[in-house]
Protein backbone atom coordinates (compact mmCIF):
# COMPACT_ATOMS: atom_id res chain seq x y z
CA UNK A 1 0.00 0.00 0.00
CA UNK A 2 1.48 3.58 -1.01
CA UNK A 3 2.03 5.74 2.01
CA UNK A 4 0.18 8.93 2.52
CA UNK A 5 2.22 11.81 1.28
CA UNK A 6 1.98 14.89 2.88
CA UNK A 7 3.72 18.51 1.73
CA UNK A 8 6.93 18.98 2.23
CA UNK A 9 8.36 21.91 5.20
CA UNK A 10 10.78 24.09 3.02
CA UNK A 11 12.77 27.21 4.86
CA UNK A 12 14.83 29.68 3.14
CA UNK A 13 17.10 31.95 5.35
CA UNK A 14 19.56 33.99 5.12
CA UNK A 15 20.90 37.73 5.86
CA UNK A 16 18.97 40.74 5.63
CA UNK A 17 19.30 41.29 1.64
CA UNK A 18 20.40 38.19 0.69
CA UNK A 19 17.03 37.47 -1.99
CA UNK A 20 15.26 35.49 0.34
CA UNK A 21 11.21 36.92 -0.55
CA UNK A 22 12.95 36.70 -4.37
CA UNK A 23 13.78 33.51 -4.37
CA UNK A 24 10.78 31.81 -1.92
CA UNK A 25 8.26 33.20 -4.37
CA UNK A 26 10.13 32.28 -7.16
CA UNK A 27 9.85 28.57 -5.62
CA UNK A 28 6.41 28.63 -5.01
CA UNK A 29 5.36 29.57 -8.37
CA UNK A 30 7.80 26.75 -10.02
CA UNK A 31 6.01 24.00 -7.95
CA UNK A 32 2.59 25.37 -8.55
CA UNK A 33 3.60 25.14 -12.60
CA UNK A 34 4.64 21.57 -11.88
CA UNK A 35 1.27 20.24 -9.31
CA UNK A 36 -0.93 22.53 -9.43
CA UNK A 37 -2.21 25.89 -8.01
CA UNK A 38 -3.28 24.42 -4.44
CA UNK A 39 0.05 22.53 -4.26
CA UNK A 40 2.02 25.17 -2.21
CA UNK A 41 2.16 27.68 -0.04
CA UNK A 42 4.57 31.04 0.57
CA UNK A 43 4.97 31.65 4.40
CA UNK A 44 6.65 34.08 5.94
CA UNK A 45 8.26 35.28 9.68
CA UNK A 46 8.39 37.33 11.18
CA UNK A 47 4.26 37.21 10.10
CA UNK A 48 3.62 40.72 10.66
CA UNK A 49 -0.38 40.52 10.17
CA UNK A 50 -1.15 39.25 13.70
CA UNK A 51 -1.01 40.86 16.92
CA UNK A 52 1.86 39.71 17.68
CA UNK A 53 3.43 40.37 14.16
CA UNK A 54 2.47 43.80 14.55
CA UNK A 55 4.55 44.52 17.73
CA UNK A 56 7.13 42.73 16.01
CA UNK A 57 6.68 44.94 13.36
CA UNK A 58 6.84 48.04 15.49
CA UNK A 59 10.02 46.96 17.02
CA UNK A 60 11.85 46.58 13.87
CA UNK A 61 11.01 49.82 12.62
CA UNK A 62 11.83 51.36 15.88
CA UNK A 63 8.68 52.45 16.87
CA UNK A 64 8.76 50.63 20.15
CA UNK A 65 11.50 49.46 22.54
CA UNK A 66 11.59 45.96 24.01
CA UNK A 67 13.83 43.85 25.97
CA UNK A 68 15.79 41.58 23.86
CA UNK A 69 14.28 38.61 25.52
CA UNK A 70 10.86 39.95 25.35
CA UNK A 71 11.37 40.42 21.88
CA UNK A 72 12.79 36.95 21.30
CA UNK A 73 10.25 34.96 22.86
CA UNK A 74 7.58 37.40 20.58
CA UNK A 75 9.74 36.12 17.44
CA UNK A 76 9.03 32.92 18.92
CA UNK A 77 5.30 33.15 19.93
CA UNK A 78 4.67 34.47 16.20
CA UNK A 79 6.35 30.99 15.16
CA UNK A 80 3.85 28.97 17.70
CA UNK A 81 0.33 30.87 16.26
CA UNK A 82 0.66 29.34 13.59
CA UNK A 83 1.77 25.91 14.04
CA UNK A 84 -1.71 24.88 13.72
CA UNK A 85 -1.73 26.02 10.73
CA UNK A 86 1.39 25.00 9.15
CA UNK A 87 0.83 21.09 10.21
CA UNK A 88 -2.91 21.53 8.35
CA UNK A 89 -1.18 22.59 5.27
CA UNK A 90 1.14 19.77 5.48
CA UNK A 91 -1.50 17.18 5.74
CA UNK A 92 -3.21 17.93 3.44
CA UNK A 93 -0.18 18.18 0.79
CA UNK A 94 0.26 21.51 0.36
CA UNK A 95 4.19 22.06 0.72
CA UNK A 96 5.37 24.78 2.38
CA UNK A 97 7.98 27.35 1.28
CA UNK A 98 8.86 29.37 4.46
CA UNK A 99 10.92 32.67 4.19
CA UNK A 100 12.66 32.78 7.32
CA UNK A 101 11.97 30.47 10.79
CA UNK A 102 13.59 29.76 13.96
CA UNK A 103 17.26 29.68 12.59
CA UNK A 104 16.46 33.35 12.21
CA UNK A 105 15.24 33.90 15.42
CA UNK A 106 18.61 32.34 17.66
CA UNK A 107 20.94 33.62 14.85
CA UNK A 108 20.07 37.31 15.44
CA UNK A 109 19.44 37.34 19.38
CA UNK A 110 22.47 35.16 20.23
CA UNK A 111 24.30 37.62 18.06
CA UNK A 112 22.72 40.04 20.03
CA UNK A 113 24.33 38.37 22.85
CA UNK A 114 21.80 36.24 24.59
CA UNK A 115 22.99 32.74 25.24
CA UNK A 116 22.45 30.58 22.84
CA UNK A 117 20.76 27.47 24.75
CA UNK A 118 18.60 30.06 26.11
CA UNK A 119 17.47 31.43 22.69
CA UNK A 120 17.19 28.13 20.93
CA UNK A 121 14.37 26.72 23.79
CA UNK A 122 11.39 28.54 23.20
CA UNK A 123 11.81 26.67 19.85
CA UNK A 124 12.29 23.33 20.50
CA UNK A 125 9.61 21.01 18.95
CA UNK A 126 8.22 23.71 16.12
CA UNK A 127 7.70 21.26 13.20
CA UNK A 128 11.12 20.71 11.67
CA UNK A 129 11.89 21.62 8.14
CA UNK A 130 12.44 19.05 6.23
CA UNK A 131 15.55 21.24 4.29
CA UNK A 132 16.61 24.80 4.77
CA UNK A 133 18.52 26.36 2.17
CA UNK A 134 20.45 29.13 3.48
CA UNK A 135 21.24 31.67 0.98
CA UNK A 136 25.05 32.95 1.73
CA UNK A 137 25.97 36.25 1.40
CA UNK A 138 29.12 38.77 3.02
CA UNK A 139 27.28 41.65 5.01
CA UNK A 140 29.81 43.79 3.04
CA UNK A 141 27.98 42.62 -0.37
CA UNK A 142 23.93 42.60 1.06
CA UNK A 143 25.04 46.60 2.37
CA UNK A 144 25.17 47.25 -1.51
CA UNK A 145 21.59 46.09 -1.96
CA UNK A 146 18.45 47.97 -1.94
CA UNK A 147 16.64 49.41 0.81
CA UNK A 148 19.43 48.06 3.33
CA UNK A 149 19.42 49.85 6.48
CA UNK A 150 15.95 50.66 6.57
CA UNK A 151 15.19 48.34 9.96
CA UNK A 152 17.04 47.46 13.21
CA UNK A 153 18.86 44.71 12.34
CA UNK A 154 20.53 45.81 9.45
CA UNK A 155 23.65 47.10 10.78
CA UNK A 156 26.77 45.41 8.71
CA UNK A 157 28.77 44.56 12.78
CA UNK A 158 25.57 42.61 13.75
CA UNK A 159 24.64 40.38 10.18
CA UNK A 160 28.64 39.96 10.26
CA UNK A 161 27.94 38.20 13.88
CA UNK A 162 24.62 36.90 12.37
CA UNK A 163 26.42 35.23 9.83
CA UNK A 164 28.49 33.31 11.89
CA UNK A 165 25.93 31.94 14.29
CA UNK A 166 23.85 30.86 10.89
CA UNK A 167 27.01 28.77 10.09
CA UNK A 168 27.47 27.04 13.14
CA UNK A 169 23.30 26.69 13.67
CA UNK A 170 23.70 25.00 10.20
CA UNK A 171 26.73 22.71 11.06
CA UNK A 172 24.78 21.22 13.92
CA UNK A 173 21.71 20.16 11.39
CA UNK A 174 22.01 16.41 10.30
CA UNK A 175 20.85 14.20 7.46
CA UNK A 176 21.63 16.86 4.81
CA UNK A 177 18.80 19.01 6.14
CA UNK A 178 20.62 22.30 6.24
CA UNK A 179 22.39 23.61 2.79
CA UNK A 180 24.29 26.48 2.08
CA UNK A 181 24.43 28.48 -2.03
CA UNK A 182 26.39 31.05 -2.37
CA UNK A 183 23.94 33.87 -2.70
CA UNK A 184 26.17 36.65 -4.56
CA UNK A 185 24.98 35.36 -8.19
CA UNK A 186 22.55 36.16 -10.46
CA UNK A 187 19.21 35.84 -9.43
CA UNK A 188 18.85 32.69 -12.26
CA UNK A 189 21.57 31.13 -10.47
CA UNK A 190 20.88 31.02 -7.27
CA UNK A 191 17.48 29.71 -8.40
CA UNK A 192 19.14 27.12 -10.02
CA UNK A 193 21.24 26.17 -6.88
CA UNK A 194 17.95 26.45 -4.56
CA UNK A 195 16.34 23.69 -6.97
CA UNK A 196 19.14 21.38 -7.18
CA UNK A 197 18.37 20.71 -3.29
CA UNK A 198 14.46 21.55 -3.52
CA UNK A 199 13.64 18.80 -6.23
CA UNK A 200 14.14 15.43 -4.17
CA UNK A 201 10.94 16.78 -2.46
CA UNK A 202 9.19 18.58 -5.13
CA UNK A 203 6.33 15.70 -5.11
CA UNK A 204 5.98 15.81 -0.57
CA UNK A 205 7.47 13.65 1.74
CA UNK A 206 6.35 10.24 3.48
CA UNK A 207 8.03 10.86 6.84
CA UNK A 208 6.66 12.13 9.40
CA UNK A 209 7.38 15.75 10.86
CA UNK A 210 9.85 15.73 13.98
CA UNK A 211 10.05 18.41 16.50
CA UNK A 212 12.89 21.07 16.24
CA UNK A 213 15.35 20.77 18.28
CA UNK A 214 14.40 17.73 19.83
CA UNK A 215 16.99 14.45 20.44
P1 LIG B 1 12.48 40.18 7.43
O1 LIG B 1 13.44 41.24 6.94
O2 LIG B 1 12.67 38.87 6.79
O3 LIG B 1 11.04 40.66 7.42
O4 LIG B 1 12.84 39.94 8.98
C1 LIG B 1 12.85 40.99 9.86
C2 LIG B 1 14.03 40.99 10.77
O5 LIG B 1 13.77 40.20 11.92
C3 LIG B 1 15.32 40.47 10.19
O6 LIG B 1 16.37 41.40 10.48
C4 LIG B 1 15.56 39.17 10.92
C5 LIG B 1 14.86 39.37 12.23
N1 LIG B 1 14.34 38.16 12.88
C6 LIG B 1 14.66 37.90 14.21
O7 LIG B 1 15.43 38.64 14.82
N2 LIG B 1 14.11 36.82 14.82
C7 LIG B 1 13.25 35.97 14.17
O8 LIG B 1 12.76 35.01 14.77
C8 LIG B 1 12.92 36.26 12.80
C9 LIG B 1 11.96 35.36 12.07
C10 LIG B 1 13.49 37.36 12.19
MG1 LIG C 1 14.74 42.52 6.41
Amino acid sequence: MASQRRGAFIVLEGLDRSGKSTQAAALVSRLKTINGENSAKLMKFPDRTTTIGKMIDAYLRSQNELDDHTIHLLFSANRWELVSAINADLAAGITIVCDRYAFSGCAFSAAKGLPYDWCIAPDKGLPEPDLTVFLDLTPAVAKLRGGYGEERYEKEELQRKVRVLFHSIGKQMKGGKWQEIDASSSIEEVEKAIWKHVEPFSDGCTSSINGLWIE
